[in-house]
């Protein structure tokens, strides 16, 4: 395959300054010689820790949401100059958490990725369905709506910062992984897709990354599939004894 792989740790609500500053630390000293591409998403406090400690190495900086808007009246929000005052390089938007807990739409997560775009973040966008939608075989329908929403207004040279993450909802947090088979089937259609939209080059070039439930002893064999090129990793993504296997597979 000719995409690199991409293995990102999103740190979700977890950890104190020194925590998030030992767990950084290990990482670098541990992924110092990996050859795939990684990322760290902490808290948005915890950000300002981590970033002289990523700084310089092969690991960038992550952050799990921001505003819509650039700045103003937006109490409780973080916006994307803030970000990228700290050094932030890539953005996580549209995560099923927020999705589904904080009722964040397809127009919202697509107002905020033009607005990452314009800044020069990378983005990850997330998509995935729900059990009652896998269940009724919507899980196609529900991905192609939430890709297409999301790059609405997206010019095909902008395509390069972005990166989509397939994370089947009832996969988060449960324990239960899509089969390889299952995610690569949804991770091609995806691929397809973007073909359709932004031509072939593009969809060959698109890193799709999986998450849901990865851990070490199924990361392999789900990257061992054509179409799923990294991880988004949550709960194992919080160790180093289980981030850094994931990350050093191959
Ligand atoms: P888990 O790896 O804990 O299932 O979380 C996946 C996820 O939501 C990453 O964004």
């Amino acid at each position: 395959m000719s995409r690199t792989y991409y293995i990102a740790g999103n740190w979700k609500m977890h950890k104190t300054r020194a925590e998030a500053a030992e767990l950084a630390k290990a990482l670098v000293s541990q992924l110092k010689d990996g050859k795939h591409r990684y990322l760290v998403a902490p808290s948005f406090t915890l950000i300002e820790t981590v970033a002289p400690i990523v700084k310089g190495s092969n690991i960038r900086l992550g952050a799990q949401n921001m505003a819509c808007e650039e700045q103003g009246a937006h109490t409780g929000e973080v916006s994307v100059l803030q970000l990228k005052d700290l050094g932030v390089q890539t953005v996580i938007l549209g995560h099923s958490e927020r999705r589904h807990n904080y009722r964040e739409d397809d127009a919202l997560i697509n107002k905020k990725l033009k607005l990452a775009l314009k800044h020069g973040l990378e983005v990850i966008l997330c998509i995935g369905e729900l059990l009652e939608e896998r269940e009724a075989g919507k899980a196609e329908q529900v991905c192609e709506t939430q890709v297409v929403k999301g790059l609405e207004g997206v010019p095909a040279a902008e395509l390069a910062n972005i990166v989509i993450a397939y994370e089947p909802v009832w996969a988060i947090g449960t324990g239960k992984t899509a089969t390889p088979e299952d995610a690569d089937a949804i991770h091609a259609f995806v691929r397809k897709l973007i073909g359709k939209l932004y031509g072939t080059d593009a969809a060959e070039k698109i890193i799709i990354q999986y998450g849901g439930s990865v851990k070490p002893d199924n990361a392999a064999q789900l990257m061992a599939k054509e179409n799923i090129d990294g991880a988004l990793v949550g709960g194992a993504a919080l160790k180093p004894d289980t981030f850094v296997p994931i990350a050093l597979f191959g």
